[in-house]
């Protein structure tokens, strides 16, 4: 695997995962057709796919049928898409660009996109614990798949998270108030995409935890270098407007430390989760050049 090619894969996973939702979310009758409209839109509005790409990569490291993975990992994308049109959202950070297009509520207008994020988080437990699309996964499996995914967005995770988000606009905070934020909002559901490759791959407990906390750790310094590239990146770039977290005063790594010892406290954070997961060897390969290119991408 010398030859590598993280933009090759990223973009083959994304496949999958795309042309399997384009396939599944479809509306439920034609007086919901405008809610299933406006949940595709956000859907499909773009994005980079990585946490499908980190759900793949670590099961990869133990089993190679794929093709058991993928509505899992497409469960995933949607939640996160979820979460993004809820941030988005004139009640929390008030922005009206993502993914290089007009936010799902400047469109759709509010109530829809609240609805339309509602339901596609309850759409990622309903794929999830089909047991019709998921035949290849064991009833104990699929308990604990969905458990977990629970348990890493509401409010012992991602939800808290943006609550403490929100609660720390325009505050003095102390720094392991900032990393809580980033840890829940963030890094909660990255650890769980990780650890669900080892799920599904049928990992034992420690190798669970390792990656695990692998996530965890890229996760952290996923959301750092997403707080640095609000205020050194372009909209066009990114995709979003930039300079969001200042025009809300928001509780930022960089607020705290500045761009440069940021980015170093993201490059760590990205070494160490690196070295804890050369554990698995080569076939970690995928999972290293993804954590790498956290702290290189441009969006
Ligand atoms: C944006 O996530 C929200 C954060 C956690 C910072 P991504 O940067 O992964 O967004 P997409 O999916 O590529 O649009
Ligand atoms: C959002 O964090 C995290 C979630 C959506 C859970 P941000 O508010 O920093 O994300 P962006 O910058 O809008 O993508
Ligand atoms: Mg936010
Ligand atoms: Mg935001
Ligand atoms: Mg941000």
């Amino acid at each position: 695997m010398s030859d590598f090619n993280l933009k090759n894969y990223l973009s083959f996973w994304s496949k999958k995962v795309d042309e399997w939702i384009d396939n599944y979310l479809k509306p439920h009758s034609k007086y919901s057709v405008g809610l299933t409209e406006a949940m595709r839109y956000s859907v499909f509005a773009g994005g980079k796919r990585l946490r499908p790409a980190l759900i793949y990569s670590a099961y990869g490291i133990f089993e190679s049928y794929f093709d058991k993975v993928t509505p899992f990992a497409s469960a995933v994308e949607i939640l996160h898409t979820y979460s993004l049109i809820h941030d988005d959202l004139p009640a929390m950070d008030d922005d009206d660009l993502r993914r290089g297009k007009p936010t799902n509520h400047k469109v759709f207008g509010e109530a829809t996109a609240i609805l339309a994020g509602d339901a596609l988080l309850t759409k990622a437990f309903e794929i999830m614990t089909d047991k019709k699309i998921n035949q290849d996964i064991p009833a104990e499996m699929m308990l604990e798949a969905t458990h977990k995914l629970a348990v890493a967005t509401g409010d012992k995770g991602m939800v808290a998270g943006q609550y403490a988000d929100i609660k720390a606009e325009n505050s003095e905070l102390e720094i392991e108030n900032v990393t809580f934020i980033h840890q829940n909002k963030t890094a909660a559901l990255i650890g769980y995409c990780t650890e669900l490759g080892g799920i599904l791959g049928f990992a034992n407990e420690k190798e669970k935890e390792i990656l695990k906390n692998f996530g965890q750790k890229i996760g952290l310094a996923f959301q750092i270098y997403d707080d640095v590239l609000d205020l050194t990146g372009t909209t066009e770039e990114l995709g979003k407007n930039a300079k969001s977290d200042l025009e809300n005063c928001k509780a930022t790594y960089t607020s705290f430390y500045g761009v440069e010892k940021s980015k170093n406290i993201a490059i760590d954070l990205i070494n160490d989760a690196v070295a804890e997961i050369e554990y698995f060897k080569t076939p970690a390969r995928p999972l290293v050049e993804i954590a790498k290119f956290i702290v290189k991408r441009n969006n």
